[in-house]
């Protein structure tokens, strides 16, 4: 029996694609024939057939300023409208586009017809408001029908939206708001979040109130939470009156394939955030490609449900823009999986028949602790596809991923990809691919992937290395935001013409793809990414702080969890308890980024392990954050320092 229970090691275990699956495949097995065979017509094919264009590119790829890619230039198309209006016209106006469930168990279904509608209101709104093709956006909104509808209004009139997830504190609220140069902030009162409101509006409010004045010219403000809220008079507009107030007909124009979708903006290895752009018509088609034959997608019949919030790069891609592309029909959720109960998630897969479920392990794992009894005792058979992402997935998870939730028959599609390429690069396909537990295993076909050693030297089956994209893709990412040479730096300096993705990986005997997670100094928190270095800043601004070191530490839910190193200042010593030090630390830590970038240990420490050179030494305090014996300390300026740092983590 396949499902895990047994006692087969589960090295070396493999599933083939079920049969029913392979005779209905959305992803033919000549898909990866076709894409080798001529990659770029491949592309082009892609490009036109999923697509519906003002006017239809001619050109494919444009890497003649490289690594600045321009894909299907001369092509010109709007998204939104390839999201929404042409369902409608194809009849299809009655399919619910968004199952929205909120956290306090209100839900609201909303219809192709009708978030056409909503979105094409709110584009006169934001046209209203003084928005025109090319400004920028923040959309800092809980998980609610408005935030989707936001974002597409924003891109139907070719402004560009810069999404802030809604843990980012106020500060971080600001710094990409400046970076960006937002003209608008559309945000909410509040949110639901474990049976509670939490404040949005106050924390726009608290960004803008920073000294030195914002772009910002208008707020506008969504009720959801019915919290009070301050109000600033000529700036501060309610979404609820404003939107009464326009017309319902906008007719969408179409703008450039190249035009800018949407800046994303996500941690890299200094203090500063990158904001990751992404343009328009190569973004829409391969989020449209990917969401369809990797999850099999089949639109008339499957209810598909990606739990990741609009506020990162998977909600970008595979709640709004790969989904709506596609005509699917999908589950948006509010709230946390276990409010008010731990079995909430199963509890909405069984409302409404979820088929495709896409999450992260973090989230696995989770419910692996909490039991397998609690799923059990919901009707989960609707599901015929899993998908994960975010962070390496154990093997153990995978299977009791494919076990428990999938009772042991559903294909799983363990995705690889990152804020910077805008969609899914390595993954399984499901009917065509026999699957590994824990391995992304093959680029998908149309994408050329390598592993290889620090000379860029591709590496033997068997060996690890790093991972680098050989050739363009047209959901690549077009640059950092207002930052050129920061883009060539961090993706293209390494190995020259091949793009840099910062993960280390293996090929396994059969040339698969195992990921191995990051080499850089970004950690992955429940598949979220954190810096060290803006940890780090944030801590020594703090006044009892003389200097941090912060580390991702193996954790068994999160994957990684944050563990900083703090000297004090002396003066601090003595006017504050150690355990009082900790938790305003961890405290200001949550206010200046965000609750997820909040230590899950802070270690006040004398002194940290340097190099002759300055250079602090992670990999060793590493090697205590996860209780090891600490490795090679030849080349610390003080060598002892590494026993008095184990002693005091006791
Ligand atoms: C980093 C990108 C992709 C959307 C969510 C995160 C890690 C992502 C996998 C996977 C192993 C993975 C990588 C990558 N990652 N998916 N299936 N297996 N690692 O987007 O915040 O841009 O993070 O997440 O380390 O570089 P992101």
């Amino acid at each position: 029996m396949l499902d895990g229970t047994d006692d087969q090691p589960i090295e070396g275990r493999t599933f083939p694609p079920p049969a029913d699956f392979a005779r209905t495949a959305s992803a033919g097995p000549d898909l990866a024939g076709r894409a080798a065979a001529d990659r770029l017509a491949f592309w082009a094919e892609q490009a036109l057939e999923r697509l519906t264009w003002a006017q239809a590119p001619t050109e494919t790829l444009d890497w003649s300023n490289a690594p600045f890619a321009r894909w299907f230039a001369d092509g010109t198309l709007n998204v939104a409208y390839n999201c929404l209006d042409r369902h409608v016209e194809a009849g299809h106006g009655d399919r619910v586009a968004l199952h929205w469930e909120g956290e306090p168990g209100d839900a609201r279904s909303l219809t192709y017809a009708e978030l056409t509608h909503e979105v094409k209101r709110a584009a006169n709104l934001l046209l209203s408001l003084g928005v025109r093709a090319g400004d920028r956006v923040i959309v800092y909104l809980p998980q609610i029908p408005e935030a989707v509808v936001t974002m597409l209004a924003v891109a139907r009139i070719g402004a560009v939206h810069s999404v802030v997830f809604g843990g980012f504190s106020a500060e971080s609220l600001r710094a990409r708001i400046d970076d960006a140069g937002a003209r608008l902030v559309v945000t909410a009162d509040g949110g639901w979040r474990k049976g509670a409101v939490s404040p949005l509006k106050a924390a726009v409010d608290e960004a803008l109130a920073v000294d030195g004045d914002s772009t910002v010219e208008h707020v506008l403000v969504v009720r959801r939470g019915g919290n009070d809220v301050s109000w600033t008079d000529g700036r501060d507009v309610w979404w609820h009156d404003a939107i009464e107030t326009v017309e319902a007909e906008h007719v969408a124009e179409p703008f450039e394939a190249e035009h800018p979708l949407f800046i994303l903006y996500t941690s890299g290895t200094t203090g500063k955030p990158k904001g990751i752009l992404h343009t328009s018509g190569g973004y829409l088609t391969q989020v449209a490609y990917t969401h369809s034959v990797v999850f099999d997608l089949h639109p008339e019949t499957d209810v598909y449900w990606c739990t990741a919030d609009v506020g990162w790069i998977t909600g970008h891609s595979y709640v709004v823009y790969g989904p709506l592309a596609n005509g699917a029909t999908q589950v948006l959720y509010e709230g946390t999986p276990d409010f008010p109960a731990p079995g909430r998630w199963w509890d909405i897969v069984e409302k409404y028949g979820v088929t495709i479920f896409y999450t992260a392990p973090t989230a696995i794992r989770g419910f692996m602790k909490s039991g397998r009894e609690i799923p059990g005792a919901r009707d989960l058979t609707s599901l015929r596809l899993l998908g994960s992402v975010g962070e390496p997935i154990n093997p153990e998870a995978w299977l009791w991923f494919r076990e428990v939730i999938g009772a042991g028959r559903t294909p799983i599609v363990d995705t690889w990809w990152q804020t910077e390429t805008g969609a899914q690069m390595i993954s399984p396909l499901p009917g065509v691919t026999t699957t590994k537990p824990g391995s992304a295993q093959t680029p998908l076909p149309g994408i050329v992937v390598d592993v290889v050693d620090d000379h860029g030297t591709p590496v033997g089956n068997g060996e690890s290395g790093l991972l680098v994209v050989s050739e363009p893709w047209p959901s690549m990412l077009r640059g950092i935001w207002g930052d050129p040479d920061r883009y060539v730096e961090t993706y293209w300096s390494r190995f020259g013409d091949r793009y840099f993705a910062d993960d280390g990986a293996r090929r396994d005997e059969d040339g698969d793809i195992w990921l191995l997670g990051r080499v850089d100094d970004v950690m992955n928190v429940s598949g979220h990414r954190l810096s060290t270095a803006e940890i780090e800043s944030a801590l020594v601004s703090h006044p009892i702080v003389a200097e941090s070191a912060v580390v991702g530490a193996a954790d068994e839910t999160t994957g990684q969890a944050v563990v900083a190193f703090v000297i004090l200042r002396n003066k601090a010593k003595t006017t504050q308890t150690p355990e009082e030090a900790v938790a305003a630390l961890r405290a200001h830590v949550a206010h200046q980024i965000g609750a997820i970038a909040r230590p899950r240990s802070v270690v006040l420490v004398d002194e940290l392990p340097k190099t002759r050179s300055g250079k602090i030494m992670r990999r060793l305090l590493r090697d205590v954050a996860e209780g090891r014996e600490v490795g090679d300390t030849t080349t610390l300026a003080d060598t002892s320092v590494m026993s008095v740092i184990t002693a005091e983590m006791r």
